[in-house]
């Protein structure tokens, strides 16, 4: 389905951080919001969530932090549990071992609590359990954050083949213009809680019309970059 919602917007202690912003993505577009820190794409990609949600639509998320989707209390093993019966799924074995084998963390223990895994693991855990059911959207924001650059290409490499065969749209929440611009075929620049700018990633790279998108793409053949 396509995904259209307007008027998102956010304050914090009386400051506006998200200004009022319309967005629609097509079924299965994979869309990059990128800017500089503190620009508000965390902020938007919240907004976006429980306005979506609202609507009824299906949507999964990668939080830019492992803790804001792990409960310190409960083992890994819960967690799991969880997101499958929140998706009124029935535990699948089969499943579960496909996506830990692909983000190499099949050998973790599923007893222990998130701090007995690292953070690259919670992390790659977290992208996992995104990937259980067949969303509407998938929100990922800074999703290799906290992995090396072997293991955050292969995440987007599974990514890549998640998103293939199915009609989920994504939206790659990232500070980092090189992984966003091989992921994606629409880039959204984002400043102090506005979209400045919107544009075909090609279009963007070559021909970037902001101050702001000019200085993202300045100096760089991002698209050379591997990963
Ligand atoms: N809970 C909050 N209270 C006050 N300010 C916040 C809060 N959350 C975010 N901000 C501010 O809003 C701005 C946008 O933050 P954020 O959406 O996290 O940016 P980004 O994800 O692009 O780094 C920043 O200036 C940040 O300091
Ligand atoms: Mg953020």
């Amino acid at each position: 389905m396509t995904i259209t919602i307007s008027g998102l917007s956010a304050t914090r202690s009386g400051r506006t951080i998200l200004y009022s912003t319309d967005i629609t993505i097509d079924p299965g577009a994979r869309v990059g919001l990128v800017g500089a820190s503190g620009s508000g794409k965390s902020t938007l990609g919240h907004a976006l969530i429980d306005g979506l949600r609202a609507q009824g639509a299906a949507v999964a998320h990668v939080p830019q932090s492992p803790d804001e989707a792990l409960d310190p209390l409960r083992s890994m093993g819960f967690h799991w549990r969880e997101a499958e019966h929140a998706l009124r799924l029935a535990p699948n074995p089969a499943r579960q071992s496909e996506l830990f084998e692909a983000l190499n963390i099949s050998g973790a223990n599923l007893r222990k609590r998130p701090w007995g895994w690292s953070r690259g693991m919670q992390q790659r855990f977290v992208i996992a359990m995104a990937l259980i059911g067949t969303p509407d959207l998938l929100v990922m924001d800074e999703p290799t954050s906290a992995l090396d650059p072997v293991a955050a290409a292969r995440t987007m490499d599974l990514l890549d083949r998640y998103l293939a065969d199915r009609h989920t749209a994504l939206l790659l929440i990232t500070h980092d213009l090189g992984l966003a611009a091989r992921r994606v075929s629409r880039l959204m620049v984002m400043e102090n809680g506005q979209i400045v700018e919107d544009a075909p990633t090609s279009q963007m790279l070559a021909q970037p019309q902001t101050r702001q998108a000019q200085a993202l793409c300045a100096h760089r053949n991002w698209l050379a970059l591997p990963c």
